[in-house]
C-alpha cells in the first residue's frame, strides 16, 4: 500500500488542561490530517468527521472485539457484551433486546418520565438558584433508567458514582479503583437488585428469558447485558442534560427561540448533542493495514475516534462552534456513534432530553450562571460536577 506517512504530533488530547475546553486541541488534530499518530501513546487518532465516520462504519476492519476502550480487553480482562464484541456475538446480543428500544416502545415511557421531570423542574424553579447537576441532571436519568430496566438502586448518589466509574474505566485514566467500583455495582445488582425488580420489566426479560430471542446465555452474559444497559444510561444522559443548560446559558437567543416555538425542541436536542457531545472518544483496533485519506494505519493498531471533534468539523457543519437549534443537518452528528454499535439507548436519551427542555421552556426565561461550572475530571465523558445556575422566570 503506498500512502503518505502519518503526521506525528506531540499533542495529548487527554490532558486535564483540556478538560474545560478541548475544542482548540481537537481543531489542531483535525487540521493535522485525516489520521494523526500520537507517538507517546502509540495511538492513531481520527478527529475529522469523514475519518471518524469511516472508522465507525468499517467495523470489519476497525473491530471492537479487542476492546472499544482505551485499555484493550486482553489487558483489562473485561469484555462488555455490546461495545466489546463484533458480529456474530454482537448481533446476537443486540437482537435479544433491540425491539425494547424501538422508538414506539420507548414512547410508552413518556408519561412516567414527564411526571418526575415536571416535579423536579418545578421544585428547582421555586428555589431560583440551584446546582443543576444535583437538583436535576443526576436524578432524572436515574429515574428514567429505573423505569426502563426495573432496577431500583440504593440511591441516586450511589448509582451516579458507579456510572462515573464505568466512564473512567473505558477512558484513558482507568485505575483499578474504578474496576472495583464497577464490580461492586454488578455485585449489588446480582445479590440485591435483581430480587427487587417488578414483573414484566426489561431486567426480568433479560435475566429470566434471555431477551426476546431467548438467545442470551444463562448466567454472566445475561447479568452483564443488563448491567451494561443500566450503567450506560446514567452518566451519558446526565452529561447531555447539563450540557444543554450550559449551552443555553451561553446562547440565550437560542433559548428564546425554543421558548417561542417548542416544536424546535427535538432538533435543539440534536444540536446540543452536536455542539457538546457527551462522549469524548471510543476506540477500535485494526485487524489489517487500513488506509484513511491516504494515510496507512498498520495492523493491530489502537485507533481513537474523537466524536466531539467530528461534530465541530467545519468541513461537515457550517459555523460549527455556534449553537444553531434550527440547523438542518444537526442530526447527522456522531454523538451516538454510527453503524452497528450506534447507541441503542438513543431514543431513551432523546425522550429524557426533550421532556427536560419542555419542562424548562414553559417556566424558565433564561439561565444565568451564578458560579463557575466545574467539569468532572473524567477524560471519557464531558459532564459537570457542579453547574450553579439562576433559573430566571420573570
Ligand atoms: C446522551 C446520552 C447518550 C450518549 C451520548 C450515548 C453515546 C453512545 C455511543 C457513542 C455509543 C457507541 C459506542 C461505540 O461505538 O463503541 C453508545 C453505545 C451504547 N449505548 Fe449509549 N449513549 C447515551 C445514552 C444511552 C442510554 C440512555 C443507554 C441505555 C438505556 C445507552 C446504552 C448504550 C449501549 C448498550 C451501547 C452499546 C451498543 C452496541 O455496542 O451495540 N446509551 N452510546
Amino acid at each position: 500500500m503506498t500512502a503518505s506517512p502519518p503526521v506525528d504530533l506531540p499533542l495529548d488530547p487527554f490532558l486535564l488542561e483540556h478538560l474545560d475546553d478541548p475544542y482548540p486541541v481537537y481543531e489542531r488534530l483535525r487540521d493535522a490530517g485525516p489520521v494523526v499518530h500520537l507517538a507517546d501513546r502509540d495511538l492513531w487518532v481520527v478527529a475529522r468527521y469523514d475519518s471518524v465516520s469511516t472508522v465507525l462504519r468499517k467495523y470489519r476492519q476497525f473491530v471492537s472485539g479487542r476492546g472499544s476502550s482505551y485499555v484493550r480487553v486482553a489487558a483489562s480482562g473485561f469484555r462488555a457484551p455490546f461495545i466489546d464484541n463484533d458480529p456474530p456475538a454482537h448481533t446476537r446480543i443486540r437482537r435479544s433486546v433491540q425491539q425494547r428500544f424501538a422508538r414506539s416502545a420507548i414512547e410508552e415511557m413518556r408519561p412516567d418520565v414527564r411526571e418526575p421531570t415536571e416535579r423536579l423542574v418545578e421544585a428547582a424553579v421555586a428555589q431560583g438558584e440551584v446546582d443543576v447537576v444535583t437538583a436535576l441532571t443526576q436524578p432524572l436519568p436515574d429515574l428514567a433508567i429505573r423505569r426502563l430496566t426495573g432496577i431500583t438502586p440504593p440511591n441516586t448518589e450511589t448509582i451516579t458514582s458507579w456510572a462515573d466509574s464505568v466512564m473512567h474505566m473505558v477512558g484513558p485514566d482507568a485505575d483499578p479503583v474504578h474496576m472495583e467500583r464497577v464490580l461492586e455495582a454488578v455485585g449489588w445488582l446480582a445479590e440485591q437488585g435483581l430480587a427487587g425488580m417488578p414483573a414484566h420489566c426489561l431486567g426480568r426479560l433479560i435475566m429470566e428469558q434471555g431477551g426476546d430471542t431467548a438467545d442470551l446465555e444463562d448466567g454472566e452474559e445475561r447479568l452483564m447485558t443488563l448491567a451494561s444497559i443500566w450503567l450506560a444510561g446514567i452518566d451519558s444522559t446526565n452529561s447531555l442534560l447539563a450540557n444543554a443548560v450550559h449551552a443555553f446559558a451561553h446562547f440565550p437567543e437560542a433559548w428564546e427561540a425554543v421558548r417561542d416555538d417548542p416544536t424546535l425542541i427535538p432538533n435543539a436536542v440534536e444540536e446540543v448533542l452536536r455542539w457538546d457531545s457527551p462522549f469524548r472518544q471510543f476506540f477500535r483496533r485494526t485487524v489489517e493495514e487500513v488506509e484513511i485519506g491516504g494515510v496507512v494505519i498498520p495492523a493491530d493498531a489502537d485507533v481513537c475516534a474523537i466524536l466531539p471533534a467530528a461534530n465541530r468539523d467545519p468541513a461537515r457543519f457550517a459555523d460549527p462552534d455556534t449553537l444553531d437549534i434550527a440547523r438542518p443537518d444537526a442530526r447527522q452528528h456522531v454523538a451516538f456513534g454510527a453503524s452497528i454499535h450506534l447507541c441503542i439507548g438513543a431514543p431513551v436519551a432523546r425522550l429524557e432530553a426533550a421532556e427536560f427542555l419542555g419542562a424548562l421552556a414553559s417556566r424558565v426565561r433564561a439561565f444565568e450562571l451564578v458560579g463557575t461550572p466545574v467539569r468532572n475530571p473524567n477524560r471519557e465523558i464531558r459532564n459537570f460536577t457542579s453547574l450553579p445556575v439562576r433559573l430566571v422566570t420573570a
